[in-house]
């Protein structure tokens, strides 16, 4: 009998019989480091299979409540990431996964996030969108609110502090904006979001929305 065994290395051990032919071994130390080859490459950064559940395998969600994280910068993941494990970003959801990542992965599964390329959303209200470009792009004089492309791009393609936010999902950048709003959210440097949105309305804000969600952030 042939017999595979895995060790605590995660390696595999073959014990050939002695009565099998050369031949034979060759033909399995082929498929053996055929299967080693992918374990290695996981353990170099594919996502944990924990997060591509809600956040998908590309980083592009198709739950609108679970936030893309293709193409944000991988400093603002980790960032986002230590909030969530020192509840200084508070979530019912994210708080209990982020306390299950050790240090030493955060790294590991920012970079692979970041390199995921971002899909773009779908506007439903045209008209909607156009207010938002608005919001956008020049902000509201009458109530003060700057423009958002200042920190975030003109394309929303943001930075290592201001997070992407071209092609997100709408319902998620709604909630998120509340939650700045009503300091759910409180780990914006400088409180920079809390204040803006507090001069926002449900309606600026679903209109910025509908438009961010239709940039390609290039
Ligand atoms: C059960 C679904 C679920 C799972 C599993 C999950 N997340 Fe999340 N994630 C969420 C939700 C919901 C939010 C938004 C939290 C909030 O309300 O602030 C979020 C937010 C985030 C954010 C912040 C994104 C932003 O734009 O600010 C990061 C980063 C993140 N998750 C990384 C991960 C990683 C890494 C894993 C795997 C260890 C993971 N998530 C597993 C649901 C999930
Ligand atoms: C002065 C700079 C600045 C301006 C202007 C600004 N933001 Fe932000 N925004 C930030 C920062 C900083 C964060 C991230 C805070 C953190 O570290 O978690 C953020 C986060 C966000 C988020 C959460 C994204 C995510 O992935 O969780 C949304 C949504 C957002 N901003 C929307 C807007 C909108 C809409 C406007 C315009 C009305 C705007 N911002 C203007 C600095 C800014």
């Amino acid at each position: 009998m042939t017999q595979y065994g895995q060790n605590k290395a995660g390696s595999f051990r073959y014990r050939r019989p002695e009565h099998q032919k050369q031949s034979f071994f060759s033909v399995m130390l082929v498929f053996m480091v055929s299967i080693m080859l992918p374990l290695a490459v996981q353990v170099e950064g594919e996502p944990n299979a924990l997060c591509t559940g809600c956040h998908n395998e590309d980083g592009n969600s198709v739950t609108p409540e679970f936030p893309k994280l293709a193409g944000l910068d991988a400093v603002y993941i980790a960032k986002q990431i230590k909030d969530f494990k020192n509840d200084k970003r508070v979530s019912e959801i994210m708080g209990p996964m982020a306390n299950q990542i050790p240090d030493k992965d955060i790294g590991l599964l920012a970079s692979y996030f970041s390199k995921q390329k971002r899909s773009v959303g779908i506007v439903t209200d045209q008209q909607l969108a156009a207010q938002g470009q608005q919001i956008y792009d020049d902000g509201i004089v009458s109530s003060a609110v700057p423009a958002c492309s200042g920190c975030h791009g003109e394309k929303g393609e943001g930075t290592d502090k201001f997070p992407r936010l071209a092609g997100q999902h709408t319902v998620y950048l709604i909630t998120q904006m509340n939650n700045f709003k009503n300091a759910v959210r409180n780990n914006d440097p400088r409180k920079v979001m809390r204040a803006i949105t507090m001069r926002m309305t449900e309606q600026d804000m679903k209109a910025a929305a509908e438009y961010i969600t239709s940039l390609k952030g290039e």
